[in-house]
């Protein structure tokens, strides 16, 4: 196992549309055990391919921080099925750092999505476990959560994004100086 570098906002990958998995191959299980270590260094309670440079439908979920005792979890090409309510959660991202910001999201979902073994499995979902999902599916397709806050919350910030992108550019954030976040 191996803790990668989690490319920062600015780069180009965090807005590419990833591409789904076809094969659980070595490839594929490599990269989850080098995610989920990624994600627990740097206290993340998720984090999706493209925020390690692969562009590709996968994500992990630091689950022992949302249910006590649960193992973290892989969510190979998920989708969301259904999606009901609204509620207002502070969110942040290990790819934004030291940026927080209220987002309003779908308060339940319902997923669909492949484990290591490419078995389908279908689950209800609520409260905090929902809003993980949801921010990282978002990462899936391209979007962060800072592009779900107001225009002007957002014109408030342009300046710390403007710096943060002429780093995130030309380096990937240091896992061991990083932040709590998704
Ligand atoms: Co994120």
């Amino acid at each position: 196992m191996a803790v990668r570098d989690i490319v920062i906002y600015g780069h180009p990958v965090l807005r590419m549309k990833s591409k789904p998995i076809t094969e659980m191959d070595e490839f594929i299980h490599t990269l989850v055990e080098d995610m989920i270590e990624t994600m627990i260094m740097a206290e993340g309670i998720g984090l999706a391919a493209p925020q390690v440079a692969e562009p590709i439908s996968l994500f992990v979920v630091n689950s022992g921080l949302i249910v006590e005792g649960a193992l973290p979890k892989a969510y190979i090409n998920p989708v969301i099925m259904e999606e009901s309510g609204t509620v207002t959660l502070e969110e942040g991202c290990l790819s934004i750092p030291d940026i927080r910001e209220d987002v309003t999201r779908p308060e339940s979902i319902k997923i669909k999505y492949l484990d290591l073994k490419g078995k389908e499995h279908i689950e209800q979902c609520d409260d905090m476990l929902a809003r993980v999902l949801q921010h990282e599916i978002d990462h899936l397709n391209g979007i962060l959560f800072i592009d779900r806050i107001s225009q002007i919350k957002r014109k408030l910030l342009s300046k710390r994004l403007k710096k943060l992108a002429i780093e995130g550019k030309s380096y990937s954030q240091n896992v061991a100086e990083s932040k709590v976040g998704l």
